[in-house]
């Protein structure tokens, strides 16, 4: 039996122009997924445990799924298993990050499976061999445009500037609070929606790219010298920028006044593709829990995490 875990993300800053590489900024959280593989004869089957509160398991060989939710993170596992050529086995998925929210549920599955596959197959694959088998995996699956933030994020952990390249950056953790709407998300339309707004009207969308990368470069220093009231300021900027794009909704926007106001964090902005999924919020002087407690009176579902946390890692045999 092999186990890898691996962990979720948010994107700080840059979510959209990340895509037109522009440079953005993400952090791996504290919130894992893992994925266990043993063998099991004659059969290859999916399980799950604990994502979006609802177990599942489908049995590949006979085809039957227990839940429709299902489909969504068997997808990846199945483009794992053929890209290893596996038969026989059990994959189980533990995952405490809700789907399709913007917090990189999918990639984390992805890069958890192809690193706990491999070691059980005896491959020593390097963690820049499963960042990149893992974003090709994940493309593929999700068959559209996209950066490799979640598959980067998920493998190497700590926090990255993504433009047109993956650069690691040594950053103090940062203690953030998550704010779910409920509504699930649409990356790929999200996604294609901002790229055509930008091909119609380039000379606006350009400019508005352009400032958000300038937010992800000017964040750096911030967080390095614990500059929170600067950093949340830049995030308002981000999160309006973002609503100028069209990606923000009614339940993001409650959520991001609620923390800004009651809540009185520092900053606030939608987190991932928009739409719905989830926004972020840098506690201010009022504390966590009062930050906690104005999210869920605006009917969100607020959960405290730390960014730059580990990535993928291998549990060992159990
Ligand atoms: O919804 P998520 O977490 O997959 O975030 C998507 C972030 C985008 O910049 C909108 C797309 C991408 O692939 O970078």
């Amino acid at each position: 039996m092999t186990t890898a875990s691996a962990p979720g993300k948010i994107i700080l800053f840059g979510e959209h122009a990340v895509v037109s590489g522009v440079t953005a900024l993400g952090g791996a959280i504290d919130l894992r997924a893992k994925v266990t593989v043993q063998d099991l004869s004659g059969s290859v089957l999916i399980k799950t445990k604990e994502l979006t509160l609802q177990g599942f398991s489908l049995d590949l060989t006979s085809g039957r799924l227990e839940s429709a939710q299902a489909a969504h993170a068997t997808r990846y596992i199945s483009a794992v298993l053929r890209e290893f050529d596996v038969k026989d086995i059990q994959v189980c998925i533990d995952s405490s990050l809700p789907l399709a929210a913007g917090l990189g549920s999918s990639a984390c599955i992805v890069v958890a499976a192809v690193a706990a596959i491999s070691a059980h197959h005896g491959l020593c694959l390097s963690l820049r061999e499963i960042a990149e088998i893992s974003y090709r995996l994940e493309k593929k699956v999700q068959q559209g445009l996209g950066s490799p933030m979640d598959t980067a994020l998920a493998t190497y952990g700590g926090y990255l500037q993504i433009s047109q390249d993956i650069k690691p950056i040594d950053l103090p953790p940062l203690e953030m609070v998550v704010g779910y709407t409920k509504m699930p998300h649409d990356t790929k339309s999200e996604v294609e929606k901002v790229q055509d707004l930008k091909k119609r009207y380039f000379d606006l969308v350009d400019p508005i790219f352009q400032a958000i990368g300038a937010l992800s470069e000017k964040a750096v220093p911030l967080i390095r010298e614990h500059n929170h009231a600067d950093l949340g300021r830049l995030m308002n900027v981000n999160h309006g920028l973002l609503m100028a794009l069209g990606v923000s909704s009614r339940e993001l926007d409650e959520l991001v006044y609620a923390a800004t106001g009651a809540g009185g964090a520092f900053g606030a902005k939608l987190t991932g593709a928009g739409g719905g999924g989830c926004m972020i919020a840098l506690p201010g002087h009022a504390g966590v829990d009062a930050l906690m407690v104005a999210l869920r009176q605006a009917r969100g579902v607020p959960f405290k995490v730390v960014t730059g946390c580990e990535g993928v890692r291998l549990e060992g045999d159990l």
